[in-house]
């Protein structure tokens, strides 16, 4: 993953479109499969063994995030927009039964699905920890602080009130929590009379903001160490290339304060000479005190490998929660 160091660009972009033209597009696509949405999702035969083909039918998503999301037994997982209930289904598996999964998604036909599949989604895991609830990304029928991760696949770039959506993802995250989100991204902005298309709107292509766009946005809400990974080019549409891309982000406290005998000591390794990470400044080489949480955040698969971590209280390299750079 490459982590974001600087965009100016602002998030601007007004449509005709409507959220209800969104909602008419997947009532039909709820119901007879689209093959204009169908993109090279990545999903392993062993995260769907236990998904009925109905829900893999109506599989819309651009990419996987939930595979991405590191996820541990025991944690809270909401997935925005999440249709027929794939990635719900999929993170359920993971999170365990003690765990929690919540789709949310605005369109009858998709929750009813999503609704009917939990069923045999659950016999075969041998137990029920997933719930769907209808409502909007931009306002998401959750309390504050209460998932550790937020995912959504293919979704953001059907908002039509894009930062709403930042605001609610960090709202409804637990302080240290993080999300993963798969979404088209254009390479430059989409000209405004194709922003009008409702077609082109509902087909993923032209509500796509700009990387930078994206970033800022999340940048705006609060997000820290956002990083990304450009998966692959989905389509050229006049003339614009628009790409799948897996982008990555955590609420984090900056300088919150934690006692002195739980920190851990964070070495930045380049390749850089330095970075700036939650407003505290990393030379090479030199160590710097940080609180565990953010220890874990250094040490985790976005940084692969430029953060080294101490354990002051026995001087071994700690280990940090997902740390991986595989
Ligand atoms: C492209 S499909 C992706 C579905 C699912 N994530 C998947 O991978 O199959 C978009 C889904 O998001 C829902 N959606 C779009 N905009 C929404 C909004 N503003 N609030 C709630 N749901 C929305 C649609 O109803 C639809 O089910």
């Amino acid at each position: 993953m490459n982590e974001i160091r600087s965009s100016s660009e602002s998030n601007t972009k007004s449509s005709e479109v409507s959220r209800d033209d969104v909602q008419t597009f997947y009532s039909r696509a709820a119901v007879t499969s689209q093959e204009s949405l169908c993109c090279p999702a990545d999903y392993s035969g062993d995260d769907l063994s236990h998904i009925p083909e109905e829900v893999r039918s109506i599989s819309y998503g651009c990419g996987s995030p939930v595979s991405r999301a590191n996820l541990s037994p025991g944690e809270t997982l909401v997935d925005l927009g999440s249709g027929g209930g794939i990635d719900c289904f999929i993170a359920a598996k993971s999170v365990g039964a003690g765990g929690r999964v919540y789709g949310i998604d605005m369109t009858d036909e998709m929750l009813g699905v999503a609704r009917k599949n939990a069923v045999p989604v659950a016999e075969n895991l041998g137990y029920s920890n997933v719930e769907f609830k209808q409502g909007f990304l931009e306002a998401i029928p959750l309390e504050d602080a209460s998932a550790d991760v937020v995912t959504s696949n293919c979704v953001v770039n059907l908002s039509t009130r894009k930062e709403e959506v930042f605001r609610e993802i960090h709202r409804v995250l637990k302080a240290g929590g993080r999300f993963v989100i798969a979404d088209i991204i254009s390479e430059r902005e989409v000209p405004e009379a194709m922003q009008n298309r409702k077609d082109l709107w509902g087909e993923c292509v032209s509500g796509a903001m700009t990387l930078p766009h994206f970033l800022d946005a999340a940048k705006k809400s609060g997000f820290l160490g956002l990083c990304f990974e450009k998966d692959y080019l989905w389509k050229e549409v006049e003339g614009i290339r628009f790409y799948s891309y897996t982008i990555r982000g955590y609420k984090l406290e900056p300088g919150e304060p934690a006692p002195e005998a739980s920190k851990l000591l964070a070495i930045y390794n380049g390749p850089f000479d330095s970075v700036n990470f939650g407003g505290t400044h990393f030379e090479v080489g030199v160590p710097v005190a940080v609180d565990r949480k953010t220890g874990s955040i250094l040490g985790s698969r976005a940084y692969c490998g430029e953060f080294t971590l101490i354990d002051p209280q026995n001087e071994t390299p700690a280990e940090a929660p997902g740390s991986c750079c595989g």
